[in-house]
């Protein structure tokens, strides 16, 4: 019954031929349920109970960055915001929601902002290029940029600048996510956060700790 009723369903769509079905990412799906199954019999029906993750995660979209791939995380074990560029900006709806919840309702311990080298919207934000919206979402990264302006200027290498660049991106995120006003009351009530600025390398696959951990006002 289910598979005739899964082929009127096909049919009725009617794909133009060659739209690509994804087919061999539901199998993969369906292989890595099974492992996870096979290995722990129990795993799904844990998490259907709840999440309760000790880390909150905030990333680049970019899929280079895989945030539990990374730091060898289970689901359930991070909550994961991403955006273009890892921003935190204090305006937006979308990243305070998630920090809120994480801080509030899940009471994560520590939140690290990653960023990484060779990040596209850390070069789009600087090339003087017009793109549209992004243009807008990048424009803190422009006045990271102009904050610093002597150092990066100093730096001849562009790649190096860019770099550097990546790193006072997550710093300026990093006292965004400790200076809001959901942290600061967490941590007046004795709630124990701790926020880490991280910057991911894609040419070794390894975290660079920035040693800018904030966890008190
Ligand atoms: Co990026």
């Amino acid at each position: 019954m289910a598979l005739m009723a899964e082929k009127r369903l096909t049919r009725a769509r009617a794909l133009p031929l060659g739209h690509p079905m994804l087919d061999h990412l539901k199998a993969n799906n369906r292989a890595w349920a099974a492992a996870k199954v096979a290995a722990d019999a129990g795993f799904f029906k844990r998490l259907e109970g709840q999440q309760a993750p000790q880390y909150l995660w905030i990333g680049c979209a970019d899929s280079r960055v895989p945030a539990n791939e990374i730091v060898g995380l289970d689901p359930g074990e991070l909550f994961v915001h991403r955006n273009v560029a890892n921003l935190a900006p204090p305006q937006d709806a979308n990243y305070l929601s998630v920090l809120q919840f994480a801080v509030d309702v899940i009471k994560v311990k520590h939140i690290m902002v990653v960023g990484h080298y060779g990040c596209g919207g850390i070069a789009a934000a600087v090339d003087g290029q017009r793109r549209g919206l992004v243009d807008h979402w990048l424009h803190p990264i422009r006045e990271v940029f102009s904050d610093n302006r002597a150092e990066l200027e100093s730096i001849p290498d562009d790649r190096l600048r860019l770099d550097r660049l990546c790193e006072l991106n997550v710093l300026r995120q990093v006292r965004n996510v400790a200076s809001d006003v959901f942290v600061q009351d967490a941590w007046a009530r004795g709630q124990p956060i701790t926020v880490h600025g991280w910057v991911y390398s894609l040419s070794n696959g390894l975290v660079k700790d920035l040693n800018v951990t904030v966890d008190r006002p």
